[in-house]
């Protein structure tokens, strides 16, 4: 064997070992789920109440920005009622059908996870408003004047519905949750206990300074920590020795370009367009997203919520604003005679509204 073949080997191997590490990394058991106290409070309130009375756990929704751990709650809710779960997303649903089939084939307790759930359309959801209230759906038999109505019984379930966007999701939907859970960013603290887990689970060598610096820059997200941290381990195998300190953490963070405070190059470039294209705004969110050559939805989804909650940017009725903290960031210096930040009066036509 070569040694190009060896080497492809070898980086396949790695892959492997990622993928099947990578399940591992997510925690099984609430008791193992770090951060979010209030949402784990609230379901773990939910599933003794539900095991106590032999029943099925009440429909949860969970919404947030991605890779806070919403599918990662809804596997857990299923091992701890120790039932099955059943994974779907909105846009995979494409007919009332699929969602019939799907439904018919739960077993009673089972856990229907249904990700993006805003994204579902009005027929496939209409199908979901018996079949959450009273566990049960309507199907048509035969077309035209003979056809023929006929009500199925489900086993009673529960679904656990997850959404990036809880605003899009429709009232009649919304009011069928039994509880419904907002995931926050995690705190500086819970992110380093979530590295120091994962570093333990990928067996790397790493000390308290690169854990505080991975933790720092990874924009309170774990799903990035973990991306960062297979990247950071790289660096430190190809350019260190393989163990991860703070300053390899510092030199392969710079390398890929997030800086002290997680941002990425997008983040920099959605922000340095507000305030150099559109004067620091107000400017529309689709204005915006053709500026910077991204998604509205990936703006709205992804980059937006962390530069809100850093106090970079606002959303105002007439657009996004960059605030002083944004300017001061970006190291540009606020023109005079602006307060960034501050909406501005309404009836101010200097300014592109863009919304
Ligand atoms: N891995 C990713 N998210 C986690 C969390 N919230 N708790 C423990 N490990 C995690």
């Amino acid at each position: 064997m070569d040694e190009e073949q060896s080497g492809r080997m070898v980086s396949g191997k790695r892959q492997e070992e990622d993928s099947s590490v990578e399940m591992s990394l997510r925690p099984r058991r609430l008791s193992e789920y770090i951060g979010q106290t209030k949402v784990k409070e609230g379901l773990s309130i939910g599933i003794q109440a539900a095991q106590a009375r032999q029943e099925a756990l009440d429909h949860v929704l969970l919404y947030g920005p991605p890779g806070l751990g919403k599918t990662t709650l809804a596997s857990i809710i299923a091992v701890e009622m120790g039932v099955n779960l059943r994974i779907t997303s909105g846009p995979a649903i494409e007919r009332q059908g699929d969602l019939v089939s799907i439904l018919t084939n739960l077993k009673a307790g089972d856990v229907l996870f249904i990700d993006e759930i805003h994204r579902l359309n009005r027929t496939v959801e209409e199908v979901l408003y018996p079949a959450m209230e009273d566990f049960a759906v309507d199907i048509v038999l035969g077309k035209g004047p003979s056809a023929r109505s006929m009500r199925l019984n489900l086993p009673r379930f529960t679904l656990v519905g997850a959404t990036t966007r809880l605003a899009l999701l429709t009232s009649p939907l919304r009011d069928r949750f039994g509880s419904v859970h907002r995931l926050d960013f995690y705190d500086q603290e819970s992110m380093e206990r979530i590295v120091r887990r994962s570093a333990e689970i990928f067996g790397i060598p790493i000390d308290e300074e690169g854990v505080r610096e991975i933790s720092a820059r990874s924009r309170g997200t774990p799903r990035v920590a973990n991306r960062v941290f297979k990247r950071v381990r790289d660096y430190a195998e190809v350019r260190a020795d393989g163990q991860v300190s703070g300053d390899v953490a510092r030199k392969a963070l710079d390398q890929l370009e997030v800086d002290s405070l997680g941002l990425d190059d997008v983040d920099r470039r959605i922000l340095r367009a507000i305030i150099e294209m559109f004067d620091g705004g107000p400017v529309g969110v689709d204005t915006l997203a053709a500026a910077t050559s991204e998604e509205t939805d990936t703006i709205m989804d992804v980059y937006e919520p962390y530069l809100i909650q850093l106090g970079f940017l606002q959303r105002t009725p007439r657009g996004r604003v960059a605030t002083r903290r944004g300017y001061e960031h970006l190291g540009v210096t606020i023109p005079a005679n602006d307060k960034p930040g501050v909406q501005p009066s309404f009836f101010d036509e200097t300014r592109d509204s863009g919304a």
